[in-house]
């Protein structure tokens, strides 16, 4: 775990964003309807909310997995919903993402998951030294060559977070990492991402429906109908 410069944290900000889907006919969701936060580089923060309440949506945005209706998002001083094809297949490429179902490629090793998603550019790194350093900072040291099939639920979303930092992300966003995992297992898959702040400095937004996860972010934003709530 060493040679890897840390990223310095992303900060985020959001201003008056909205999302909405069209729902059959003339009506609109309002998914997400006027979020404007500031999230400080390296913060570790929960998004909470009732399910429909624009969690995944708001991630969406962030990942610039879809474009807001209106309203800007400002990653580490880039406002990410005016760039080109390119400049946000670069963008998505810097960001890690989680997900709740682990989405690792079934065919290949642990380490070849964590390497796919550099495996088509050009690192200035080793990629294999890299993903090696990344599952041994995971707790998978030994396991480079199981296949998915052959790992726990955890020890999947572990690889699944190796994969999701190979290219040194300033910002990881997770939707539900532990909600295909059993308590125990779902907490500590959140204590590796609190250790992995600590270790890089990523600013991470996890969505959760877990109140105890939450608690122990320093921060939670709260969603409701599309709309922050205030904290309690
Ligand atoms: N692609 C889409 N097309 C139409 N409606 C959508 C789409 N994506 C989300 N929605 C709607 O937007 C609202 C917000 O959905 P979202 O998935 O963001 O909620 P969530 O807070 O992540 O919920 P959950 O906790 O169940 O994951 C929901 O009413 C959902 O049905
Ligand atoms: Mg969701």
């Amino acid at each position: 775990m060493t040679e890897t410069p840390l990223p310095q944290g992303a900060e985020v900000l959001v201003t008056d964003v909205r999302k909405a889907f069209r729902t059959g006919g003339d009506q609109q969701l309002r998914a997400v309807d006027g979020v404007s936060l500031r999230i400080g580089p390296g913060r570790l923060v929960a998004l909470t909310g009732p399910s429909g309440s624009g969690k995944s949506t708001l991630l969406h945005l962030l990942g610039a997995i879809e474009r807001p209706d209106s309203g800007s998002i400002e990653v580490a001083g880039t406002d990410i919903t005016a760039l080109g094809r390119r400049a946000l297949a670069d963008y998505r490429r810097g960001i890690g993402i989680v997900f709740q179902r682990f989405h690792l490629l079934p065919a290949l090793t642990a380490l070849d998951n964590v390497i796919a998603p550099v495996l088509p550019v050009r690192t200035a790194f080793d990629k294999r030294a890299r993903a090696r350093e990344l599952l041994a900072a995971v707790g998978l040291a030994g396991r480079e060559d199981a296949l998915p099939s052959k790992l726990s639920g955890g020890q999947q979303q572990r690889v699944a977070i190796a994969r999701a930092l190979v290219n040194s992300p300033s910002l990881l966003l997770a939707d539900e990492p532990t909600g295909n995992l059993d308590s125990r297992t779902g907490a500590e898959v959140f204590e590796l991402l609190t250790e992995l702040r600590a270790t890089y400095g990523t600013t991470m937004v996890v969505a959760t429906h877990d109140p105890g996860l939450a608690e122990a972010c320093e921060e939670q934003v709260r969603l409701h109908d599309g709309r922050l709530q205030a904290a309690e």
